[in-house]
Parts: C-alpha cells; sequence; structure tokens
C-alpha cells in the first residue's frame, strides 16, 4: 500500500533563487506557490496526510526581511486556503508554538481552522514556529500541568499519551518523510513522530519539486515496502 502519511521538509528556496539570480524572497514565493501544487497531487495519488516544515523555531535568525517575507506567506497562503475550502476539502492545521506570532496571524489561523474542520479528504499541516524539542517540552509541560491538577495519573502515561499531547495529536505518524534539496538531515522536525518512518532525500530544491518527483518518492517507498514486508 502506498504511504497515507507523508512530511516534507521543503529546502532549498534560496539556493534555487540564487541559481537564477534572482532575492531569496523570490524562492519563497515559488516554493509557497508550490505546496498547492504538490498537496493536490498528493491527495490524487491517495495521501491522506501531508505535515510541511515552514518555518522552524530556529528561523527567527534569519533575517528581518525574510522573516517578514515567511510570516506574509503564511497569512497569504491562509488567506488562500479559506478561499479554496469547499473546492480542496482538505482541512487545515498549523503545528508549532502560536504564542510568538502576531494576533492578526493568529485570528486568520484560528479562521482557517474553524472553517476547514468540516473536511477530511486530505489533511495538511502547516508546522510554523515548530520544532520538535520545543514540541516535547511544551507536551511535557502540558502532561505535568494535567498530573498536578489530577486530571492525569503518572501510572497512565505510556506512548500514546505522548502521542496526544504532541501537536500532531490524531495525525498519523509519517510512513515517509521526503527532504528536498540535498540535505540529509532531520533538521529538528518531528523528532518522536519520525520513529518508523522512511526517509527519501531528493537533490531538486522545493521550488522545482513537481508532481512528478513526488511519484518517483511514493515508488521508491512502495518498493523497500515491497522488499521489507512493510513493518
Ligand atoms: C527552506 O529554504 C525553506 C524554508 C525556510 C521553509 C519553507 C518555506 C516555504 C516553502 C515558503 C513559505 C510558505 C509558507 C506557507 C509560509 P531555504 O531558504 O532554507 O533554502 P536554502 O537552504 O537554499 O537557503
Amino acid at each position: 500500500m502506498g504511504p497515507k502519511s507523508i512530511a516534507i521538509i521543503m529546502d532549498g528556496n534560496g539556493r534555487w533563487a540564487k541559481s537564477k539570480g534572482l532575492a531569496r524572497s523570490a524562492g519563497h514565493v515559488k516554493g509557497a506557490k508550490n505546496i498547492e501544487t504538490i498537496a493536490r497531487a498528493a491527495k490524487a495519488m491517495g495521501v491522506k496526510y501531508l505535515t510541511i516544515y515552514a518555518f522552524s523555531t530556529e528561523n527567527w535568525s534569519r533575517p528581518d526581511d525574510e522573516v517578514a517575507k515567511l510570516m506574509e506567506l503564511l497569512e497569504e497562503y491562509i488567506t488562500k486556503a479559506i478561499k479554496n475550502a469547499e473546492k480542496n476539502k482538505m482541512q487545515i492545521r498549523i503545528i508549532g508554538d502560536r504564542s510568538k506570532l502576531s494576533d492578526g496571524l493568529n485570528a486568520r489561523i484560528a479562521e482557517a481552522e474553524k472553517i476547514t474542520s468540516v473536511y477530511d479528504e486530505v489533511y495538511l499541516q502547516v508546522a510554523f514556529n515548530y520544532g520538535s524539542r520545543d514540541e516535547i517540552v511544551r507536551m511535557t509541560k502540558k502532561i505535568a500541568s494535567d498530573v498536578s491538577d489530577g486530571k492525569l495519573s503518572t501510572d497512565d502515561i505510556t506512548e500514546e499519551t505522548v502521542s496526544n499531547y504532541l501537536d500532531t495529536a490524531g495525525i498519523p505518524d509519517p510512513d515517509l518523510l521526503i527532504r528536498t534539496s540535498g540535505e540529509q538531515r532531520i533538521s529538528n522536525y518531528l523528532l518522536w513522530q519520525l520513529a518508523y518512518s522512511e526517509f527519501y532525500f531528493t537533490k531538486v530544491p522545493w521550488p522545482d519539486f513537481s508532481p512528478k518527483n513526488l511519484e518517483e518518492a511514493i515508488e521508491e517507498y512502495n518498493n523497500r515496502n515491497r522488499r521489507y514486508g512493510g513493518v
């Protein structure tokens, strides 16, 4: 069976732009546009859950104008997703620490999540101000607080409890992780959730990553699964 849950590290926007003599922001614009293309293709290929890395907790250290551009692109993306909700039948969730995002952006996010919550053909998780270690710290605090409030007993904490306290609660762990643009690192992404995932690396930078490239990744996953029996 093909992968039902795919995570993507969308890397290489900057290098793509540089190779074309463009500003880094042009790479992010092209990269943001590509999300729609790939989400649609993934849905057509039977993928039910797509979890994409759009802004990491480390990305705040980039130049101010680049951070501002990424915030702007998220807002634009969410606005577009609200407009296309009915057509796409896609549920959207933002994962990561929202407390550092502006009130305006948070309001937009809440609106998109509410409007799309009725759709279940495909689920898109956008990781924004996301870091896996940060998520694990926040999860630990929530569990500690529920234990101290008497809502949860220490003896009842299981792996499932941990999964349910993470931002990805309810989302099946990725079957496949794809990272574009040549780096072969996990970069603080979904450390708990990727425990049993297959990893696929490609040199293609994210703005050029096409439905054909996605199909190749899925084919490779299917071949590995046939060889090893899918365990
Ligand atoms: C990596 O490129 C890309 C990111 C910082 C994350 C992905 C962002 C997008 C696809 C655009 C924004 C979309 C939304 C919805 C906010 P890089 O700049 O690290 O590339 P480089 O390694 O070549 O410099």
